[in-house]
């Protein structure tokens, strides 16, 4: 028996800045691809310089015929549905456990929200998927959450089934892959957040790929005007009228946030193999911890391990709560453990459950009215881990299972003093 550092026993890890998770790393060449880029532009009119240089990496990475930079990862995902010229007769299937941007936009188009439960890893299942299909669905919005791949064959099936279309939120799966195909290239259009915390980091940022020249043309004259749409949109589409001033809004990329991301470019590969390898060794560990359950990894799925979050079950550790879990694990020194309680059903939100307040398209309805029992379970036991990714930090990674085999196995010490701990009162 060890005593606990919660009790005052002796931290797993000191508390030092070298302990910390460190993400995204700005390195020297970061620091100079910034700079240059300060000399020469800080605002591209179209798509030339670090604009074109970066979308066409990323075309040829994806293997598509158009990405398209962006402001955020939520204007990249407002952009795509725009482009389905969606309305309010129309429903679109979204992931009830999701982050809230996947589906937020969506509102600015009228359109219904259907939400749908997950399967055990947190991820859209499709037979829900299925039965939720009506004769006004017009799209199927799926997020690989945590970079796990979802069974996107499967929803790709479904989709072409009903004849409606798959839109993928990559945004925790940038290098991810599923039967050796590229995350983000299974539907008819895919957004990728480059937000700091993302794999493929610009600080803000975000990328709309798609093959199809239709929805490229719609995302571009959404967000961008005048240059970029008056070159690339072909003088007898409709919307090469619209050019000059776009559709109304402007969702570019800054430079500087391109020039970072374009550098990220270089390394986002060794990040993810080394993210693997330290995931695979993690798990292999946890997995026999009474309580905890792993990940299931589909044959053939590669997770991009932009976290790795665990399943807690507390009725497997003597009733060992979550919190007072947690609680533990921080005072051992692994300060960078979560629990991702704001990714939580959107149900939950007021926003869904009264989003006729804000926009008069859905008057006094509600999109609460319903069960989903899987995401409820999924967001209540989940514990977030980050994954390591720098030569050495296999060090990290393996005090943060010491940690949890510590805290785990001497659960009593734990459990005598567990009702000190404030209930946990959110909704
Ligand atoms: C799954 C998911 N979708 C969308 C977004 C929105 O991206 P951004 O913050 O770049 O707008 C994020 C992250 O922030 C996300 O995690």
């Amino acid at each position: 028996v060890s005593k606990l550092a919660l009790h005052g026993g002796e931290p797993i890890l000191a508390a030092s800045p070298s302990n910390r998770f460190v993400w995204p790393v700005v390195d020297e060449a970061t620091r100079t691809a910034v700079n240059n880029q300060l000399m020469t532009s800080i605002s591209i009119y179209d798509r030339s310089g670090v604009i074109e240089e970066l979308e066409q990496r990323l075309e040829a990475r994806f293997s598509v015929s158009h990405a398209l930079l962006t402001s955020s990862g939520t204007a990249a995902l407002h952009s795509i549905y725009a482009a389905l010229r969606l309305g309010p007769d129309d429903e679109v299937i979204v992931p009830v456990y999701t982050f809230f941007a996947t589906v937020t936009p969506l509102l600015t188009t009228g359109a219904t929200p259907v939400f749908v439960d997950c399967d055990g890893n947190g991820n859209l299942d499709p037979a829900e998927v299925k039965r939720h299909i009506t004769g006004r669905t017009r799209a199927i919005v799926v997020t690989h959450m945590w970079g796990l791949p979802a069974d996107v064959s499967a929803l790709a099936a479904v989709a072409k089934e009903a004849g409606i279309y798959l839109i993928e939120d990559a945004s925790h799966a940038f290098g991810a892959t599923a039967h050796g195909k590229a995350v983000g290239t299974f539907g008819f259009a895919s957004a990728i957040s480059l937000q700091a915390q993302k794999t493929l980091p610009a600080g803000e940022g975000g990328i709309v790929l798609t093959s199809s020249d239709e929805a490229f043309y719609w995302s571009l004259a959404f967000g961008h005007y005048n240059k970029r749409c008056r070159n690339e949109i072909p003088s007898d589409h409709l919307l090469a009228a619209f050019a000059t001033t776009g559709l109304g809004l402007k969702l570019r990329i800054h430079p500087l946030a391109a020039a970072i991301a374009l550098r990220q470019l270089d390394s986002v590969d060794d990040v993810l193999a080394r993210r693997r390898a330290i995931a695979s060794s993690m798990l292999e560990r946890l997995a026999q911890l009474p309580g905890i359950r792993v990940p299931h990894i589909p044959a053939d799925v590669e997770p991009s391990w932009y976290a790795l979050v665990l399943q807690y079950d507390q009725t497997e550790a003597d009733g060992l709560s979550r919190q007072r879990l947690h609680q533990a694990l921080l005072a051992e020194g692994c300060v960078d453990i979560d629990l991702p309680d704001s990714t939580r059903p959107l149900v939950e939100f007021p926003l869904f459950q009264r989003p006729g307040d804000i926009y008069r398209a859905y008057g006094g309805r509600s999109f609460a009215i319903g069960e989903w029992p899987s995401a409820r379970v999924y967001q209540q036991r989940a514990i977030k881990l980050p994954v390591w990714h720098r030569a050495g930090d296999e060090m990290l990674a393996d005090a943060y299972v010491d940690a949890f085999e510590k805290v785990l196995q001497n659960r009593a010490q734990l459990l005598r003093t567990q009702d000190a701990v404030p209930p946990d009162n959110r909704p």
